[in-house]
């Protein structure tokens, strides 16, 4: 089969490498793809242009295309690739408003008993002001559509929360995405990962992860798209696991079915363990970065083959197997993401790190990789236990340079020590 995937950051990296292995893949495609990406024939062009995208699809005659990125599938690029004949790995147009609309998720949950914070919706400034004077803080205000992981504030007075309100509602902070808002009760408790393939009747999820979304060490700084991962999630025990399955998975499904709007792909799940048990905090409708990265080294059975089968509504009878053991993933980033920062640095990697190297922010020049973006690049590595892997990602990461080149020293650490451990390195 001719397989391609859309896309070109470190979760498209990984997902290239996994499906390249599959026997049922002849060729992998990645659209644009980056150069780091020895496993796919990159094609050039954008996969913000649904029918340019679908004309060059039709071109290289490709038999199955995967769309992870979260603004094609708001776009409607799997309606388009499903129309023009091209079976696709992802949620429609419809489907994937789980994540591109939060008021219809929040509304999907409160409809459907599955738990979730608190909320009021609002299109108008003045009953927005009008609510936040009554409820108790730290209030998080979210923007209703997509904003690249940055529509989210946690607003610890009611200053904040007004500006943050003013900001979306009027300012347009975020352009259409804010015209909607959605404002939540603060949860607290340790968040877990949970990426779980469903071709919209059977679930299957894959291991849970941590992500480590905060740019410096112990969780300082300001957001970034994740600087680093772990899988399994220690905290994600079998228990709270089964919750998570009776109380949240099956629901969400069953309500998008309800919906008229089955969802097919893999369904992200952000949770929140609070005392009184698993609450979503957000739904992706695509793979996690770098969640991604962190999971398939992982994955023993064919990714293909079971993206197949979520396309084919066949996933209960297919095999997703993983390794008992633990991975660590952790993000280069250029000197001065999530802010501004500088490229065009060339990245040397001396030798073959003991680990998976996804590449993400990176062009080529002259013959040479480097720099082109705020995460670079990923290290993964797995180990028998996540202390092992720990120590693997840090010691492969000894043999890449790049000017600029950071990263937190921390990844993994809490999930090891149940508190912050020791950083590795500074
Ligand atoms: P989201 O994009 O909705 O996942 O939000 C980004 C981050 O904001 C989450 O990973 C949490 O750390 C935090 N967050 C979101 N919603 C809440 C909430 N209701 N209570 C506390 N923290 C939250
Ligand atoms: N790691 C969360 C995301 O992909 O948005």
């Amino acid at each position: 089969m001719k397989i391609l995937v859309l896309g070109s950051g470190g979760r498209e990296h990984a997902v290239v490498k996994a499906i390249s292995k599959s026997l049922l893949a002849d060729t992998v495609y990645a659209l644009p793809g980056n150069p780091g990406m020895k496993e796919a024939v990159c094609l050039p062009g954008d996969v913000l242009d649904v029918p340019g995208t679908v004309q060059t699809a039709k071109e290289y005659q490709i038999d199955f295309c995967v769309v992870t990125p979260d603004d094609p599938l708001a776009l409607g690029m799997v309606d388009a690739m499903e129309t023009a004949g091209i079976p696709c790995f992802g949620p429609d147009k419809k489907a994937a408003r789980i994540e591109s609309s939060k008021v219809f998720s929040k509304e999907l949950m409160r409809k459907h008993g599955i738990p979730t914070a608190r909320f009021a919706a609002f299109e108008a400034l003045e009953p927005a002001l009008d609510y936040v004077k009554n409820q108790p803080l730290p209030l998080v205000i979210k923007a209703d559509g997509l904003a690249k992981g940055k529509g989210v504030v946690i607003a610890q007075t009611r200053q904040e929360a007004e500006q943050a309100l003013k900001d979306m509602l009027v300012g347009r902070a975020f352009g259409d995405s804010g015209s909607r808002v959605v404002i939540e009760e603060f949860l607290e408790g340790p968040e877990v990962s949970v990426l779980a393939f469903t071709d919209g009747k059977a679930i299957v999820p894959l291991l849970s992860a941590m992500d480590h979304k905060r740019a410096i060490d112990k969780d300082q700084g300001m957001n970034t798209g994740g600087m680093g991962a772990i899988a399994p999630n220690p905290l994600y025990t079998e228990a709270v696991a089964k919750q998570a399955m009776e109380t949240i998975f099956l629901p969400t499904i069953r309500a998008m079915e309800q919906a008229g709007c089955p969802f097919s792909g893999c369904l992200f799940f952000g949770l929140m363990l609070t005392q009184d048990g698993p609450r979503v905090l957000e739904y992706n409708a695509r793979l996690g970065d770098p969640e991604t990265q962190a999971v398939l080294p992982l994955l023993k059975s064919d990714l293909l083959a079971a993206m197949l089968a979520v396309r084919n509504g066949t996933l209960k009878e297919a095999d997703l197997v993983f390794s008992k053991a633990s991975s660590c993933c952790v993000v280069l980033a250029s000197k001065g993401y999530p802010g501004a920062f500088e490229k065009g640095f060339p990245i040397t990697l001396n030798q073959q790190p003991d680990a998976m190297v996804d590449y993400a922010g990176v062009t080529q020049k002259d013959g040479q990789l480097v720099t082109a973006g705020g995460r670079v690049m990923s290290l993964t590595a797995t180990g028998a236990d996540l202390n092992t892997a720990i120590d693997k990602a840090y010691a492969a990461i000894q043999l890449v340079h790049f000017e600029g080149m950071r990263c937190r020293g921390d990844i993994g650490a809490r999930a090891v020590g149940g508190t912050y451990g020791t950083a590795r390195i500074r």
